[in-house]
């Protein structure tokens, strides 16, 4: 059994306005959160600033991309400097909305990951399968494919925090089932621990994401490998948020 402290994160997408996030930032001041659950939220970029001088400082900030070395000529860009310089802690990496709307590889993201990692923000690093890569059952390959870019590259895994996302899952309101989402995190587990070391295995949180709600998540967080949640849609009603939260275990 692993008893790591509950990481569970808020992927707010491109969503919001200053006043639907307004009503957010008080809603997420006013729940009783655990105290033992490490908590992100992940406003779009524009956002930040307001966010982090609104939110309670029990949870932190994480973005939602980042480049992949020090700023400068890049325009449309943000740097990890930039971020830290706003008060990121974190940064969303490898989504699948950038994988496969925006066309990102394997490689790039790793670019990113090590790059955010060596300015000590930590990197919420997500992988996942497409329905025809499971129903082709190659959902373990292109796993274990996705976390070998992050492990070739990374510098260190003190501050990785590994999302699992089924991209069939997102968005769908087609929750994987306990039993699916804790085969994969128990492979991840498995492969960190032969591909990387048993330390790292034992200590990397594993979280799951896709059509997490206030209604499945207690079932999900029963799960011996399944130490969080990456929460998109949910994440934007304050309530029900704060439900995901504590429904650790
Ligand atoms: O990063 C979180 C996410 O992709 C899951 O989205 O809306 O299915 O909870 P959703």
């Amino acid at each position: 059994t692993f008893l790591l402290q509950f990481f569970v994160g808020g992927n707010w997408k491109c969503n919001g306005t200053k006043d639907s996030i307004s009503k957010l930032v008080t809603d997420l001041n006013s729940s009783t959160l655990e105290a033992d659950v490490d908590v992100v939220v992940s406003p779009p970029f524009v956002y930040i600033d307001q966010v982090k001088n609104s939110l309670t400082d029990k949870i932190d900030i994480a973005a939602q991309n980042s480049w992949i070395g020090k700023g400068g000529a890049f325009t449309g860009e943000i740097s990890i400097e930039q971020l830290k310089d706003i008060g990121c802690k974190w940064v969303i990496l490898g989504h699948s909305e950038r994988r496969h709307v925006i066309g990102e590889d394997d490689q790039f993201i790793g670019k990113k990951a090590a790059y955010a990692l060596s300015q000590d923000v930590g990197v919420i690093a997500c992988i996942g399968e497409l329905l025809e890569e499971r129903e082709g059952g190659k959902t373990f390959d292109v796993c274990f494919r996705q976390l070998k870019a992050y492990a070739d590259v990374v510098p260190s895994w003190d501050k990785i925090v590994i999302a699992y996302e089924p991209v069939w899952a997102i968005g769908t309101g087609k929750v994987a089932s306990p039993q699916q989402a804790q085969e994969v995190h128990q492979a991840v587990r498995d492969w960190l621990k032969t591909n990387v070391s048993a330390d790292v295995a034992s200590k990397t949180r594993i979280i799951y994401g896709g059509s997490v709600n206030g209604g499945n998540c207690a079932e999900l967080a029963k799960e011996e490998d399944i130490d969080g949640f990456l929460v998109g849609g949910a994440s934007l009603k304050g309530p029900e948020f704060a439900t995901i939260i504590n429904s650790v275990t």
